[in-house]
């Protein structure tokens, strides 16, 4: 066919594909023109009112007498932390067959890492740096907690952590904005599926917006001062993926950035989010964060908050009643000008059609379909996969493990060993201590039953003195401890900083105790942020991070002890000696005075290394890596050119391991101060012993690219930088030029 014909051909199609979607938006654009024509101001301010369920054994999830009233005058839009279809289909039916204008109430709840099917916390998760994977947990949360009634989700936590003091770090994917916007992508892509208005998908809402994770000295809700340079090279590039993923919400965050509260910010909710990057869903403040901006400082009351908050572009008011009770007089006297609330009423209600909310308020849910969704035999399973992949060997000399399953006696000793609650880690939605394997059941079911476990717990997470001397007769007794420690999941999440980050209570006295009997020893950890284990790490032979990882936590765990699978898992945050050296993350400047061991003069301490204990992307396996060859496609490209990097990796163990390549770029000369190396991409690959692979990757000019003096994003002339290898320190490195 000539190619004019092809081409008239093509875009005829293109148009014909384009114009139902076009025409169904403006389709909905009509209805809700024609909706809001006939609702009160009221009606109007409630729409973006969001209020709680309220929940009680007898009742489950429920609205009280009060609430109801408040449903039944179309004075709520939304409700929060309601679940089970049969709760959520009476609330779902007051709103629209007993109010006036039946609009449906978009039902959100904190499903994190899953509903019922708990999998590894996003920290856990990100350390596989496996998108797909982490995209198909989002999935099968969105899959059971539809079934159940849910339309939305305050996920995914996209903030980037570099403290480890912070408790939220554990809800997010750690410290690099490149494995953070792909975490992020990837859990929108999950739980949104192909499409909005199909009933097994949810809306996400990227969260906590933004750069909440600054929070001075690791405090949550702290303050955040940074410059729009950091803001914009590390805290909002998550988020921007997320908006470029199709996530549908956002929620803005309660700390102040460099002055100004986020929920008060019309510079990040209009300006960056709306005109820069084209944002057309809806921004719903956190919890009363409205009403902070009074505490803030920078309100006199509720209506001076309210206004703040509807002019800067938060749509939806979580648990303030601010724009239920003030905005409609703010609207009355002037304040507020009416076509404000009605962009915010629009764009919520645009979700609730694109969900399907008018079409099926009920999005087909029943019990039936509950029962068969929650712990489905295929979530059981990816949840397993999933908790393996986010295992990180820290440590294993004389390849102690894995262990032989033909051991005759262990002990397993420790706090967390037999600890079922604390594994499904924070933000757990429905998910139940009850469905949760344990480290002790996960070793019961591994090795044969002539097998001995001797197990006692030692200690307490937080117990402040110790009685070791059970613990110490079993671990005699014992081929090998395998002591399995960390923290609870309450010492992470929200409101969960620590000033340190040792084991709590006496966990490490316990350890020393146990290596000090010569037995040899493993270290599960189980823990929601990068611990302090400095003697650990020089005096156990073996470690395992495991973070939290759900209800297939035991079985994972296991299945690495003894083989089953070789942990490939890798740190997505630095691990420091101490606190003292806090902030310490991998992408960092160079300083005009870098730290050089013969000169005194340099960016040192006097009691410590700068060095972290365990860098960014650490992790070993069972076998073992080799890099060779690293070659660039060319050693100099124009700025519009892309840049092909190979490097060749073998197996040098003796059993198959799956290594993540990766890559990182500096740019050593630039117009402002570039980080000594950062994350541009990364390859999970599966090698047999002896075999090797030739791994490319393409750069293109946006990985080039940074911010200038006048922020505006550029790739400069001059040479970088590449870096391969197995880690963010152990690579290998060469030179290309932009001219
Ligand atoms: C909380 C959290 C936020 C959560 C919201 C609803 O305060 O900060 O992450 O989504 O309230 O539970």
């Amino acid at each position: 066919m000539i190619a004019w014909k092809f081409a008239i051909l093509v875009s005829c199609a293109v148009l014909v594909v384009v114009s139902p979607l076009r025409a169904q938006d403006a389709l909905v654009d009509r209805r809700i023109d024609s909706l809001l024509h006939m609702m009160k101001l009221e009606e109007k301010c409630g729409q973006l009112n969001q209020i709680p369920a309220s929940w009680s054994p007898e009742r489950k999830s429920h609205l009280t007498d009060e609430d109801a009233a408040l449903v039944r005058k179309g004075l709520v839009g939304s409700l929060l932390n309601a679940s089970g279809s049969s709760s959520v289909r009476e609330i779902q039916r007051i709103a629209v067959e007993e109010s006036r204008l039946h609009i449906p109430l978009i039902i959100g709840v904190d499903i994190i890492h899953g509903y019922r099917t708990i999998f590894p916390v996003p920290l856990a998760e990100a350390s596989s740096w496996d998108p797909a994977l982490v995209e198909q947990s989002a999935r099968v949360a969105a899959i059971e907690a539809s079934s159940a009634g849910i339309h939305w989700t305050f996920a995914p936590m996209v903030d980037i952590a570099r403290d480890p003091r912070w408790g939220r770090i554990v809800e997010g994917s750690g410290e690099d904005p490149y494995l953070g916007s792909l975490m992020a992508a990837a859990r929108v892509r999950g739980f949104q599926g192909k499409r909005l208005s199909d009933s097994s998908s949810i809306l996400a809402c990227a969260k906590h917006f933004a750069a909440y994770g600054g929070a001075e000295a690791g405090r949550d809700y702290n303050t955040v001062d940074v410059s729009e340079r950091t803001m914009r090279e590390v805290y909002l590039r998550p988020f921007a993926a997320a908006v470029e993923a199709g996530a549908g919400s956002l929620m803005s965050s309660f700390n102040e950035i460099s002055g100004i509260p986020s929920s008060a910010s019309r510079w990040l909710m209009t300006d960056v989010l709306r005109k820069e990057w084209g944002f057309k869903g809806f921004v719903v403040s956190d919890w009363t964060a409205i009403e902070e901006l009074i505490r803030h400082g920078v309100a006199a009351d509720r209506g001076e908050a309210g206004k703040l908050a509807i002019d800067a572009g938060v749509d939806l008011d979580m648990v303030s009643r601010i724009y239920m009770k003030e905005l409609p007089e703010l609207v009355r006297s002037g304040k507020v000008k009416e076509e404000v609330v009605d962009e915010s009423v629009r764009r919520v209600l645009r979700m609730k059609f694109k969900l399907g909310l008018f079409d099926d308020p009920y999005r087909g849910i029943n019990e039936e379909r509950e029962k068969r969704s929650i712990l489905a035999e295929d979530h059981l399973r990816k949840a397993l996969i999933s908790a393996r992949k986010s295992i990180v060997l820290l440590k294993n000399d004389k390849n102690l493990l894995p262990l032989s399953k033909k051991i005759k006696t262990v002990a397993l000793i420790g706090p967390l060993a037999d600890d079922a609650e604390d594994m499904l880690g924070g933000w757990h939605a429905s998910g139940k201590a009850e469905n949760v394997v344990t480290i002790l059941q996960g070793i019961k079911n591994a090795l044969p039953s002539s097998a001995k476990i001797l197990y006692t717990h030692g200690c307490g997470i937080e117990d402040s003195v110790g009685n070791f001397s059970d613990a110490l007769d079993k671990v005699r007794q014992a081929e090998v401890a395998i002591v399995a420690l960390g923290e609870n999941e309450r010492m992470s999440g929200e409101a969960a900083s620590r000033a340190t980050c040792d084991l709590p209570g006496v966990q490490s006295e316990l350890l020393q105790k146990i290596v000090a009997t010569g037995v040899p020893t493993v270290l599960i950890l189980t823990n929601g942020r990068p611990l302090t284990i400095t003697w650990p790490a020089a005096h156990v032979p073996a470690i395992l991070e495991t973070w939290f990882l759900g209800v297939q936590a035991g079985s994972a765990i296991a299945d690495v002890l003894f083989g089953d699978e070789n942990p490939s898992g890798k740190l997505p945050v630095t691990f420091p000696r101490s606190v003292g050296q806090i902030p310490l993350y991998y992408n960092n400047k160079n300083t005009g005075r870098p730290y050089a061991e013969k000169d005194h003069y340099t960016s040192k301490y006097l009691d410590m290394p700068n060095t972290p204990l365990f860098p960014f992307g650490y992790g070993l396996s069972y076998t073992s890596f080799a890099y060779s060859d690293l070659k660039v496609s060319s050693p100099t490209i124009s700025s519009k050119d892309s840049l092909k990097v190979t490097v060749r990796v073998a197996n040098t163990g003796s059993r198959k391991g799956e290594e993540v390549v990766q890559l990182y770029l500096r740019d050593d000369v630039a117009s402002v101060t570039r980080p000594v190396k950062e994350l541009k991409r990364f390859a999970r690959i599966t090698l047999e012993p002896g075999a090797s692979q030739s791994v490319s990757f393409v750069l293109y000019p946006d990985d080039l690219s940074m911010y200038n003096l006048e922020l505006k994003k550029v790739i400069e002339p001059g040479t970088f930088t590449v870096f391969v290898g197995t880690n963010s320190e152990d690579v290998m490195e060469t030179k290309f030029e932009v001219k």
